[in-house]
């Protein structure tokens, strides 16, 4: 199936059943609480709460778009299969107008009958409920109804319909406060294609909920995932979407190794969609945003020697491929002078970064980072540059330095990089929403664990040599010389799950550093701190120096799994790890 003839069914299907199809609304949303658009429900905020009257402006309480959105949170992690900053979300709402029954019934149809995907090959989620609030949260029931609706009308069997949290079947509000309630996903394959989110609270800017009057309806499928499955091809990139403009950069320039390709093509799909929609390079927001994709891609075009001009083959390929469904892509002649204009700033940069350059003999992180603030230089084209000077320099150390400088002006720039806003962000710990709180808190008690675990299987030489959590997984950087063995690692994975099937409580004491230290607990040594910390203890399991958020029981992190561990540098390892709830 083409993706346009999956936007046709789409939109077709729900207004036979009385919707109002609305175009896509902007990547730059009115709403001032958020910089980009990250969901199709943004556009109708309004419309949920009774700020705006869905039957004047649409004639009907009920719509269905095909929305562009863009997600901040997921620039590091393009270059695999599946993650994109630009995609297209498929969703259809109601503000008064439905409820579950419908919803759950429609969704269910036109993943069979439209899509023609067998039953079987169906399952779901709901929301199990999460009495036991954290801070600032309040106890929210088990989505009974739900249930009730994929058991006893669609009938799914109780085995294919999972209960899980709050974290992962409970939408939290885009920016500081906005409609919420808990979800139902479908999967197919295991695979999550549809998210059904049933408004029935808002969430108040201190993160209080209160019952919505009228409870609504906002779903949202992501037309890439969907197509990906549809074709039965083995990443985003070879669907028709991404396939005409992958397979262009492969054509100008062979030999790219697939991670390269994949972060051009969407960098550059991605920057013409922001251009088209008045977005311009800057330092600051979302020109921010815009700019480090663009640099992204001169720094690729220059680090692999790509000497065609690839903004100028995007514009007409993106033209082509989505030009019919969103005509401001058409304008390719004002969005390729944006993108060369950033060139010739950049170009500029560089050479100004190089005369630079020529000044020292050895770049440490402090110049390295310099370097990249004021001439926009990244520490990668260093290497490329001037190898010899930058010997001792890694993405560690240069990592280090940015997040020094980030904590110094997280202050006034929270919202710079999530794309629903960070609500959350202590250099080791980012999350954009409440949900994504509780996930990356249950992953930083999980780490602490881990790093315990890690001492008593490999030994007291093991130090933590940095960690970054997300809302996906933690990262953990530790020194050690060799790859560890399948025992070892299930022995670690073993070790954490025991400790947190023991449910030990966490608590910490605030002590003088020297005290602190005379503790015994551990402490990262490249990290400043204050004259007063933190220790935080978990049982007599492990105990770290911390300023928090922790779960309150290490029971509650879920099952701990270890995904992979890879090498980052001469004596350093890295675990990256996740959280499941059973
Ligand atoms: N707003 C929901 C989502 O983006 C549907 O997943």
């Amino acid at each position: 199936m083409e993706s346009s003839e999956i936007r046709k069914k789409f939109s077709d299907f729900f207004r036979e059943r009385r919707h109002a199809v609305v175009p896509s609304s902007s990547l730059t949303p009115d709403d001032p609480s958020v910089l980009l658009t990250t969901a199709g429900m943004q556009q109708f905020k309004p419309y949920y709460v009774g700020k705006a009257d869905p039957i004047r402006d649409f004639g009907s309480k009920n719509t269905a778009s095909v929305q562009k959105c863009f997600r901040t949170s997921d620039i590091d992690e393009v270059g695999d299969k599946t993650h994109l900053t630009f995609f297209e979300m498929l969703g259809n709402f109601s503000f008064g107008g439905y409820f579950k029954k419908e919803a759950i019934r429609w969704a269910h149809d036109f993943v069979i009958n439209e899509l023609g995907i067998d039953r079987e090959r169906v399952t779901v989620t709901v929301f199990g409920g999460d009495l036991s609030a954290g801070p600032g949260q309040v106890p929210i029931p088990f989505d009974k109804e739900s249930f009730r609706i994929w058991h006893e009308e669609i009938g799914l069997p109780k085995e294919k319909i999972k209960k899980h949290g709050r974290a992962d079947n409970f939408w939290g509000p885009t920016g500081n406060e906005g409609p919420c309630g808990p979800t139902t996903e479908i999967y197919v394959d295991g695979v999550e294609i549809w998210n059904l989110v049933f408004n029935e609270y808002y969430q108040n800017s201190d993160k209080s909920l209160r019952k919505l009057e009228t409870p609504g309806v906002d779903t949202g499928m992501g037309l890439e995932r969907l197509a990906t499955m549809l074709r039965g091809v083995d990443n985003v990139f070879e669907t028709d979407l991404f396939h005409p403009l992958v397979s262009k950069i492969q054509e100008v320039k062979s030999g790219l190794e697939d991670k390269v390709l994949r972060v051009l093509a969407d960098h550059l799909r991605a920057s013409i969609f922001l251009i088209a929609d008045g977005v311009r390079p800057s330092n600051k927001e979302v020109g921010y945003i815009l700019r480090r994709l663009l640099r992204r891609i001169m720094v690729y075009e220059i680090k692999y020697d790509i000497h065609a001009e690839l903004f100028a083959l995007a514009v007409d390929i993106v033209r082509e491929t989505f030009g019919d469904a969103y005509p401001e892509v058409k304008n390719t002649k004002e969005i390729f002078a944006v993108m060369m204009e950033e060139k010739s700033k950049f170009e500029k940069a560089l050479a100004l970064g190089i005369k630079e350059i020529e000044k020292y003999d050895v770049i440490t992180a402090k110049d390295a980072f310099y370097i990249y603030e004021t001439f926009g230089l990244p520490w990668e084209l260093l290497g490329e540059l001037v190898p010899a000077k930058v010997r001792g320099l890694n993405k560690d150390n240069f990592d280090a330095e940015f997040k020094k400088h980030q904590e110094v002006s997280r202050a006034g720039s929270e919202k710079k990089f999530g794309g629903h806003g960070l609500i959350l962000d202590t250099g080791e710990l980012k999350a954009s929403t409440s949900e994504e709180v509780e996930k990356v808190t249950r992953l930083h008690t999980a780490t602490h664990l881990l790093q315990q675990a890690l001492r008593n299987v490999l030994g007291l030489d093991v130090h933590q040599m940095g960690s970054d959590i997300t809302a996906e997984r933690t990262r953990f950087d530790f020194s050690f010389s060799r790859k560890l063995t399948d025992e070892e690692v299930k022995k670690i994975e073993d070790l954490v799950n025991e400790a947190i099937q023991k449910d030990l409580p966490v608590y910490y004491k605030e002590l003088p550093i020297e005290e602190a230290k005379k503790t015994g607990a551990l402490y990262f040594f490249k990290q400043k701190y204050p004259e007063k910390v933190k220790v935080y203890f978990m049982g007599d399991f492990s105990k770290e120096f911390c300023g928090g958020p922790h779960v309150a029981n290490t029971f509650k992190i879920g099952k701990f799994k270890i995904l992979k561990q890879e090498a980052v540098g001469s004596g350093v390892r890295r675990i990256r790890a996740v959280v499941i709830l059973l």
